[in-house]
């Protein structure tokens, strides 16, 4: 039973590591680019077409350098794509 406690924590421990809301980039997307649509599917692109695209977009969302970082970072991390 201790294990068990000591794997759920450790779980808990990674979904606020990356992706929920405590994620600095998935903040910043959801800020930045449900604007003028629905925030897109992470999975739908992979981490070169993430680029380009936060690249073009992010200027239309008017985000600085520090920002396309953290949501490309975001992006990259949840994909699952290379
Ligand atoms: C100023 C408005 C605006 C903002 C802000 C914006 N977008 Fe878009 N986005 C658009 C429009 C308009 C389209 C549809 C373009 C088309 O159909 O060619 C689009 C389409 C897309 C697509 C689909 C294109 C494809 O080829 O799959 C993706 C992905 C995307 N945006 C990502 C983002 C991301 C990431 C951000 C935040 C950095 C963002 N957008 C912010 C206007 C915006």
């Amino acid at each position: 039973m201790k294990r068990l406690a000591a794997i759920a924590l450790a779980l808990s421990g990674c979904v606020a590591a990356g992706g929920g809301s405590d994620d600095p980039g998935h903040r910043l997307f959801l800020a930045k680019c449900t604007s003028c649509h629905a925030a897109p599917e992470a999975a739908r692109h992979t981490d070169g077409e993430w680029a380009g695209l936060v690249g073009e977009y992010a200027k239309e969302a008017k985000c600085t350098e520090e920002e396309i970082a953290l949501i490309l970072g975001y992006l990259r991390r949840v994909n699952g794509r290379e």
